[in-house]
């Protein structure tokens, strides 16, 4: 048997990683301003996750959906305090495209409607609906193609927006708090208060896609909440585990929940409410998203002399550095010859970089020395 060869893979075996370093099977140690596509949230191994997801197996690490699960009831209260979503309900599953996938289906539910708005440059994930409104053809096969009517519209364009909502007929709009996949753009505070009003006007319900930019990512426990708006559906995943496979919705109170709605196996199970209650517990002892958006300021002042770097986009430890040529070899470059690891998107002039929330200035300095040494 062997692997079904879908990755381009660096020629890295990693055997150990602590905090915002990654070690290789020789011993070699990696700068990780990139988290796995944005996955490590509260660092490598952090001592308070990894000290309750072993107590945690050691004592029962699953069992289904049908029994009393307090580590549920735990999470849910930690998540309401955090977000300042207070009676919001949440579900929880496995990924960020099944978060999707659910969020897309409660909200069809609720107003039976079919037609989903979306963006230009969005990702959504993997799975069919997830995919549908996913703004790359290319990934979906012909039996993704087509199962419901969607119509994608250009990031902070007013006049698509409204155009596309006024017929009434519109399930749900859906968009990334801060495009990933597509390249950091990101819808503006003003637009998301258009679109909130707009959806409101329409009985279209609004989805937050915050499974790259949530969890503190932005500095805020999500980025539609630098505009200071409610979503009616926000989908999380990515560092809501810290690596540990969890993803979840939070659904408005004027959505009624049924028995048998949704569901799953592996979802909010004992093993990973351990890790997201981890994340938490660390985001608000470790004032993680204030230090979050001191580390922007600073990494953002720190790159303003790089004159090939033409704009910085993103929020806090979620930006993306748009040069004036493709960076693909720099990143190769940054990997092997600097030991950094950072990601790439859409845009081939677009690094992306999603350290750990806890990064420092000290840990960060060498990816800016290394910017300036290769540019130069
Ligand atoms: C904004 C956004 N939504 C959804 C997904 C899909 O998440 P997953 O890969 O966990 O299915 C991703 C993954 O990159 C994402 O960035």
């Amino acid at each position: 048997m062997k692997l079904f060869d879908v990755y381009p893979l660096f020629d890295i075996t990693l055997s150990k990683a602590k905090g915002v370093y990654l070690y290789d099977d020789n011993g070699q140690q990696y700068l990780d301003l990139y988290g796995g596509h944005g996955v490590i949230s509260i660092g490598h191994s952090h001592p308070t996750y990894t000290a309750r997801l072993t107590e945690q197996i050691e004592s029962i690490g699953f069992y289904s959906n049908s029994v009393q699960m307090p580590l549920q009831q735990e999470l849910v209260e930690k998540l309401s305090t955090l977000s300042a979503y207070q009676d919001y309900q949440l579900f929880l599953c496995n990924s960020g495209a099944e978060a999707n996938e659910n969020a897309l289906k409660v909200a069809s539910f609720y107003n039976n409607r079919k037609k989903i708005v979306a963006f230009k440059g969005s990702f959504h994930g993997r799975t069919a609906a997830a995919l549908n409104i996913t703004d790359n053809a290319s990934l979906s096969a012909e039996i993704n193609k087509d199962n419901f009517p969607v119509e994608f519209i250009e990031l902070n364009n007013e006049e698509q927006a409204s155009h596309a909502l006024s017929r009434g007929d519109v399930c749900a709009l859906i968009v990334e708090g801060i495009q990933g996949v597509g390249g950091l753009d990101m819808p503006s505070d003003d637009y998301l208060n258009y679109l909130s009003q707009e959806c409101r006007k329409y009985g279209t319900l609004l989805i937050l896609d915050e499974i790259q930019s949530g969890f503190g990512r932005s500095g805020k426990f999500f980025a539609h909440q630098w505009a200071n708006i409610e979503a009616d559906i926000i989908t999380m995943a990515k560092g809501m585990g810290n690596g540990f496979p969890i993803g979840g919705l939070l659904i408005h109170p004027k959505i009624a929940a049924k028995k048998g709605m949704l569901g799953t196996t592996f979802g909010g199970n004992h093993l990973a409410c351990s890790a997201c209650i981890a994340v938490l517990d660390t985001l608000k002892n470790e004032e993680l998203m204030n230090h979050v958006v001191v580390m922007s300021d600073y990494i953002k002042q720190e790159l303003s002399g790089i004159n090939s770097i033409k704009k910085i986009k993103g929020k806090g430890l979620m930006l993306g550095l748009e040069f004036d040529f493709p960076i693909k070899e720099m990143r190769q470059k940054l990997v092997y010859d600097y030991r950094i690891f950072t990601g790439a998107s859409a845009n081939p002039n677009l690094l992306r970089i999603l350290p750990p929330l806890g990064i420092s200035k000290q840990e960060v300095a060498p990816f800016i020395q290394a910017l300036n040494e290769i540019i130069i």
